[in-house]
């Protein structure tokens, strides 16, 4: 995800895109640039804010009244001026930004270097810009219609926008996967990733749609799809305020975040797995897989919510790979005198990338010798480059600071890797392979059904709003899940939470049941599903409430518990990305209702730099 801005009309471009882009920086903020036609074609562009972008240009002749800006939140390339959008073409004439992913970007990238293309980035938005670029000269066609020839090659998401140093009159966009928003101003137009940076010019705005492309000049705007039909643009009126704009219209970015799942799942698996061919893409897994399926024993380190995934991982790991896997906290990994042996794999799990605990504790394991995979979601941040390998779980910036689309997208990676090695160890029937590829496959339709529940645990939530400690209990694959839905219920709503394996609560923590305490059940139909309902039998007994997260339809339970929250039948190796769903929103909603700000936690960081 990143920010787009365009404009063209009778105002000054510079200042509208810079104020524009400031307002999306929450989208992702790696570098920001900017491109005008006034007597040529001038591009501007920085690593890092868009403040560093605006001292970068200071003195420069910024005057023009058509523009392109773009901060960008990196997927292909680490974050870097030679990385920055805009990019600009080979004749030096065009210039594009880019908001998604393009899937087959490396299969277009062999076909243009064989016609004697010289890149200067690693993205694959200048591979577009390129292969947009070839199809005009080949085909002597205009630039609409080489846009429309090359989006019906191109495979992922995009909103692209255009600017032509020969028609300094006209902007081209066209738009799938990513969100654009066009503002209908008196002789100007206004482009945009959301309407935030638009509200104050105009509120007249067309959501353009899938597949469309949009040719806007100061006082026309066309819109047509890749059959070259025009489009009626459908004009509505924004009645958002700015902050909520910014939050997608949700009261928090946390529930943003949660609602955006089934998108950001999706967004992990795109391009990786294909469930059709029966195959798992990840180049910085494949070239190591040599390494990774040789492992004697795989670490994994990590801290927090990271530290729950790579409790999942264990499990899944040990499952499908039968390599021994340890998982240890980085603060603890890394003070103490670890022995690692050679053939030992790291795998070092973390959202932000910047994690001091887990830095420092695989730059210790990497002095020994031990290899590193990195599963990040910041591009170019310091722990995905001090790592030999891995691969980036795509879920966009993550501003809530309890970690919530970052974990399942972790969780979802993390369960590609072990079915990658485990097909390379053939410790895994192929039958059960092709199963949990279309398990995993379904996940975003599986979370988005799950969401659905929301209001019913929100309802839930308002039960227990005022309790002070909580148990949370799973088993096996949903053990780390209670993990996580305790920690969740701790950093939103400040109430003591606890998680256990759920067979260990006779040994000592029953002692807290009685009628007062909620305890949370992770119970998702399972080989564990007999004994966890044993379990709730046995907090029953002593009064004790119980929250159950079931399978759907699951009678016994909903009988026996006093609250239950349903999610879809799922393989149980798959369904803690999905059992994880309404502990997020079980929290959340009671955070709310205590009047917290969910988003900002207090004592809380989003990235934990310090020791
Ligand atoms: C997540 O809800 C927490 N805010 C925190 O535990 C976080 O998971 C931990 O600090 C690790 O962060 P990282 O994934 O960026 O390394
Ligand atoms: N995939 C493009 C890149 O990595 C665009 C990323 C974005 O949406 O900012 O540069």
């Amino acid at each position: 995800m990143c920010g787009i801005v365009a404009y063209i009309g009778h105002r000054q471009a510079y200042p509208v895109i810079v104020k524009g882009l400031k307002r999306l920086e929450y989208r992702g903020y790696d570098s920001a640039g900017i491109a005008l036609v006034n007597h040529g074609l001038k591009l501007y562009k920085k690593k890092g804010k868009v403040a560093n972008l605006e001292e970068s240009t200071l003195g420069q002749d910024l005057e023009g009244h058509i523009g392109i800006g773009h901060t960008r939140w990196a997927t292909h390339g680490e974050p870097s001026d030679r990385n920055a959008h805009p990019h600009r073409s080979a004749n030096g004439k065009l210039a594009m930004i880019h908001n998604g992913i393009i899937e087959n970007y490396a299969s277009l990238k062999q076909e243009l270097i064989k016609k004697g293309y010289q890149f200067h980035s690693d993205t694959d938005t200048e591979v577009l810009l390129y292969f947009i670029e070839d199809i005009q000269k080949n085909n002597s066609s205009t630039l609409e219609e080489a846009l429309r020839i090359a989006l019906k090659r191109v495979v992922g998401a995009y909103v692209i926008v255009l600017i032509d140093e020969d028609n300094p009159d006209t902007l081209i966009a066209a738009r799938k996967g990513s969100p654009l928003v066009i503002g209908i101003g008196k002789g100007e137009h206004f482009l945009a990733s959301d309407a935030s940076p638009i509200i104050e010019y105009t509120k007249e705005v067309v959501y353009v749609n899938d597949y469309e492309i949009a040719i806007i000049k100061a006082d026309e705007l066309i819109l047509k799809n890749l059959g070259n039909e025009r489009q009626t643009p459908f004009i509505q009126k924004l009645d958002l305020e700015l902050a909520a704009i910014e939050k997608g219209g949700y009261d928090h970015f946390m529930l943003k975040e949660i609602f955006e799942q089934p998108h950001t799942i999706y967004d992990c698996l795109r391009g990786r797995l294909d469930a059709a061919q029966g195959t798992i893409t990840m180049s910085g897994i494949q070239n190591n897989m040599e390494l990774i399926k040789n492992a004697n024993r795989i670490l994994i380190i990590a801290c927090g919510t990271s530290w729950h995934a790579g409790l999942v991982a264990e499990y899944v790991i040990e499952e499908l790979c039968r390599i021994p896997v340890e998982v240890e906290y980085a603060s603890e990994f890394r003070y103490r005198n670890p022995i690692i042996h050679k053939g030992d794999m790291i795998i070092a799990i973390s959202q932000s990338g910047e994690t001091a605990d887990t830095l420092v504790a695989i730059e210790r394991a990497k002095e020994q010798g031990a290899v590193i995979l990195g599963i990040v979601n910041v591009v170019g941040s310091s722990i995905s480059r001090i790592s030999h390998a891995g691969a980036y779980t795509h879920a966009g910036p993550e501003i809530g600071v309890a970690s919530t689309k970052a974990f399942t997208a972790q969780l979802t990676v993390l369960t590609m890797v072990a079915l990658m090695i485990a097909k390379e160890r053939n410790t895994i029937s192929h039958d059960r392979y092709i199963h949990l590829l279309n398990e995993l496959n379904e996940v975003p339709e599986k979370v988005k059904h799950a969401l659905e529940n929301a209001d019913h645990i929100k309802a839930v939530a308002l039960k227990y709003k005022d309790v002070s400690d909580a148990l949370f209990l799973g088993r096996g694959y949903n053990f780390p899940i209670a993990l996580e839905g305790a920690l969740k219920l701790k950093e939103i709503s400040y109430i003591h939470a606890e998680g256990y394996p759920a067979a260990e609560m006779k040994h000592g923590p029953i002692a807290l049941v009685d009628e007062s305490l909620p305890v949370v059940f992770v119970a998702t139909k399972d080989t564990y599903h007999q004994k966890i309902i044993s379990n709730i039998q046995e907090i029953k007994a002593r009064k004790g409430k119980v929250i159950a997260v079931i399978t759907e339809g699951d009678e016994t339970i909903t009988e026996m518990a006093d609250d239950v929250l349903p999610i879809p039948e799922a393989d149980e190796l798959i369904a803690p990305i999905i059992s994880t769903i309404p502990l997020q929103l079980l929290s959340y909603y009671i955070g709310v209702a205590r009047g917290f700000d969910v988003d900002k936690p207090r004592n809380l960081a989003k990235s934990v730099t310090v020791e």
